[in-house]
């Protein structure tokens, strides 16, 4: 076979997370971009093209949506200024006054917030359900849907639906598919393959990698992302440059972190699984879960979360984050640091307990960010905390 008649060999995940395009150097190149923090561009005429000023954009902020959007599949992505500001611009992108979205009732507290009490006053109204079941969809269609919305692994309950039949029975309807996989990054979860149409990230999480920024990512085809674009312009959520400049830098090592994330929190749930403290340990990785089968199939690597559900209750809980020494209290995810959070203080605090309770997160449950220190210290410091529950 000539070269010319060679498939064209596609990078690996590591290669385009470096280098995003894979294309020819030039002398002079600096091998690590520039951060342009200029907040205007020479531009006199539309010929000029998509640099302009920067709440419309920058040259770094356009560099690290090209690579999501290699990293995701997709034909487009766009970085923005928070992952909240990637999913209501999604939202408002697909949805208008007269609108109906239907979601998964697993949700991060501020979507499910921004879905239940915000859009509503926008006209857009949002019917729960549970994802699980098909036939809870096909009920809940109306003939003005036109999303239906997933989160994938869930926060903080870590379920893993097969999105695919949800996806299926969406395009019949001429209906497009959200997800927010945060939780997975594009290493462990690749949606657009299956199926999904528009996948979001809270690029604050596993994307940057070091808790040290705060961004968002909307990855689909060139219209969705043009209609995001568009809207952030005027709603005003940019990326600064030095942010995503951080961004880039962060998304270098995406995959070597990931894979440590991965092996540290099976080595963690899998230990948390034999202590009496502990009633139940949730992770996908676990034969235990619910989702384990779906989850093997359809993921890369199960993912840095755990969560645990102390015997002690909430009093438990807090004694056990207040006794923590390597890992820290704190509510985020997704950084080399462990962190550890209880979501009825933080993401979930907005419900009842009752409420809290119908999405798994009982008395006493503990969500775990695990991160990539040497997984004998996480495993000591836990031990150790545990002997105040
Ligand atoms: C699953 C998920 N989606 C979205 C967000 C919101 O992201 P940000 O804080 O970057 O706005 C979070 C934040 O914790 C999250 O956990």
């Amino acid at each position: 076979m000539s070269d010319e008649q060679k498939p064209a060999r596609l990078p690996g995940p590591a290669t385009v997370a470096i280098h995003g395009a894979v294309e020819a150097k030039r002398s002079g190149q600096p091998i690590v971009p520039p951060i342009v923090r200029s907040a205007t561009f020479q531009w006199a005429t539309p010929e000029d093209g998509e640099l302009r000023y920067g709440r419309y954009g920058n040259p770094n902020q356009l560099l690290v949506g090209r690579k999501i959007a290699a990293l995701e599949g997709s034909e487009a992505a766009v970085a923005l200024g928070s992952g909240m500001g990637a999913t209501a611009m999604t939202f408002l992108a697909l949805a208008e006054a007269g609108d109906h979205i239907v979601a998964s009732k697993y949700l991060y507290g501020a979507t499910h917030t921004l879905l239940e009490r915000e859009l509503p006053r926008r006209g857009v109204e949002t019917t729960f359900v549970e994802p699980e079941s098909l036939a809870g969809w096909q009920d809940a269609l109306q003939p003005n849907t036109r999303v239906f919305h997933v989160e994938l692994p869930t926060n903080p309950s870590l379920r893993f639906f097969d999105p695919r039949p949800i996806a299926a029975l969406a395009h019949e309807h001429g209906i497009t598919v959200t997800c927010d996989a945060t939780f997975a990054s594009p290493m462990n979860f690749r949606g657009i393959e299956a199926g999904i149409d528009v996948i979001i990230h809270s690029a604050t999480k596993y994307l940057g990698g070091h808790s040290d920024l705060i961004a968002g990512a909307v990855a689909g085809t060139r219209g969705l992302v043009e209609e995001v674009s568009r809207l952030s312009r005027l709603y005003g959520p940019a990326l600064d440059p030095d942010a995503a400049w951080l961004l880039d830098r962060g998304m270098r090592t995406l995959e070597v972190r990931v894979a440590r994330h991965n092996t540290n929190a099976t080595a963690i749930a899998e230990w948390f699984e034999t202590k009496e403290e502990v009633v139940t340990t949730i992770y996908p990785g676990l034969p235990s879960h619910p989702d384990h089968a779906i989850a093997a199939e359809l993921m890369n690597g199960f993912g840095g979360m755990v969560s645990i559900v102390l015997a002690g209750g909430g009093d438990a809980a807090d004694r056990f984050l207040g006794e923590l020494k390597v890992a820290s209290a704190a509510p985020s995810l997704g950084g080399v640091e462990t962190l550890l959070s209880q979501p009825r203080h933080t993401s979930h605090a907005h419900l009842s307990p009752g409420e809290r309770e119908a999405l798994g997160i009982l008395e006493g449950f503990v969500r775990i960010s695990v991160g990539i220190e040497n997984v004998e210290d996480l495993i000591a410091d836990f031990d150790q905390a545990l002997g105040s529950c």
